[in-house]
């Protein structure tokens, strides 16, 4: 398997709810580096750029609502399999569906309110982590 890269991050009501150590807490436990963190806050127009692809889909207004409603936690993470592992430890989607000890079934109160993103594929994992991070603030080949 291939050492991977993947954008997540740790959503508003993460962070309101101060579970930023308790989440970062696990993505480490489960053998993710990190090489880039910050806290930050979208704006409207950042949020809607960056979950661009689901511009036409009905709940797009009400994510770019919640995203840019506080501050945000982005951080590249690197691992082997990473895309795959990460989507595994966080959970499905709708917080209902997640499986058991994943991140959205312990912490989530809803599909629209789901703590943490992570990328969908290596490519998209890119150009997430472009999205925030320039490549001075990526670091990698860390001791
Ligand atoms: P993410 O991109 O945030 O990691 O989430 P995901 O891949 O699991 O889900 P995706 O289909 O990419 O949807 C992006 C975010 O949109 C919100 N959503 N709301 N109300 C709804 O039916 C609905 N469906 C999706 C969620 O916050 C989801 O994480
Ligand atoms: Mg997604």
């Amino acid at each position: 398997m291939a050492i991977e890269r993947t954008l997540t991050i740790l959503k508003p009501d993460c962070v309101r709810k101060e579970l930023i150590g308790e989440v970062t807490r696990r993505i480490q436990d489960a053998g993710f580096k990190i090489l880039a963190m910050k806290l930050t806050r979208l704006t409207k127009d950042t949020a809607g750029g960056f979950y661009a692809v689901h511009k036409e889909r009905p709940f797009f207004d009400e994510l770019v609502e919640f995203m840019s409603s506080g501050a945000c936690v982005p951080m590249v993470l690197e691992k082997e399999n990473a895309i795959t592992d990460f989507r595994t430890l966080i959970g499905a989607t709708n917080p209902v569906e997640a499986e058991p000890g994943t991140i959205r079934a312990d912490f989530a109160d809803s599909v629209g309110e789901n703590i943490i993103h992570g990328s969908d594929s290596v490519e998209n994992g890119k150009i997430e982590a472009a999205y925030f991070f320039t490549e001075s603030e990526i670091v990698a080949n860390q001791a």
